[in-house]
């Protein structure tokens, strides 16, 4: 069974058929809401609202280790993540959906590991590659039989957010080798990693990082919303797509 996990934008999969509510408790506390099961394009899903389903929660008071966890015990053994991102390169515009393939961590404070506490051991993961290369194949042919077009290839780079970076922000981030720039990549890929799970992410642009193209004097909030909801039901057909070439 895949899971499937929605950011801004996608805080319902309302292609979801057959749906039922299983609330999860884990050792590490909340996860974002009850988890979503049903079928999609006649496979077992799961699916998970980040931000919780009333988009209540900011990206640093998500509870990823809540979330991971809880659907690697429902029984997921890959993760479809969906999220909302500001492109830094130049051909990164609004209503780009990009396959990331890297990832640079600016974040910080938040609960990065499920390895923690005095019982824990002492575990490293492999984290070289940080997306799984089957999980981003699935996504990758799957736009392209869905005659979608996403970008294969990318670094993401995770802001702390909740305020979108300043330019001179981006700026280092470009020459550090960031293509893109979003605030819940991290840690819920590293988490997934040590979960043993195969994870992916489906990055929508949704605006242009600070400082560049269009938002070179300001990002326009109001925008966003806008290019999200226009670009969103493209990411779900790949998404529907993917699952849909699974055994
Ligand atoms: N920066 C960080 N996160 C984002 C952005 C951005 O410009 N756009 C959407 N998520």
């Amino acid at each position: 069974m895949y899971a499937i996990l929605g950011g801004s934008g996608l805080a319902k999969l309302s292609v979801l058929q057959n749906i039922r509510r299983q609330v999860m408790r884990t050792p590490y506390g909340e996860p974002s809401g009850a988890l979503t099961l049903g079928t999609l394009a006649g496979r077992e899903v799961v699916f998970l609202a980040r931000h919780g389903y009333g988009h209540t929660l900011p990206p640093h008071e998500i509870n990823y280790r809540a979330n991971v966890w809880a659907l690697k015990e429902i029984g997921a053994r890959g993760v479809i993540a969906v999220a909302s991102v500001g492109g830094i390169r130049d051909d990164f515009g609004p209503g780009t959906l990009v396959v990331p393939h890297q990832i640079i961590d600016y974040t910080h404070g938040r609960k990065h590991t499920l390895f923690s506490g005095a019982e824990a051991a002492v575990v490293h993961v492999d984290f070289t590659q940080p997306y799984a290369p089957r999980m981003r194949a699935l996504l990758l042919d799957a736009a392209r039989r869905c005659d979608e077009t996403a970008v294969d290839g990318a670094v993401y780079a995770c802001t702390q957010g909740p305020r979108l970076e300043t330019a001179a922000e981006i700026e280092r981030i470009a020459r550090d080798g960031g293509d893109l720039v979003g605030m819940t990549g991290m840690p819920e890929a590293a988490l997934a990693r040590e979960a043993d799970l195969d994870y992916a992410a489906l990055c929508v642009v949704v605006n242009h990082a600070a400082g560049r193209g269009s938002s070179k004097d300001e990002i326009k909030l109001a925008e966003l919303d806008e290019v999200l909801r226009a670009t969103i039901q493209r990411a779900v057909r790949i998404v529907e797509c993917a699952v849909g070439a699974t055994s």
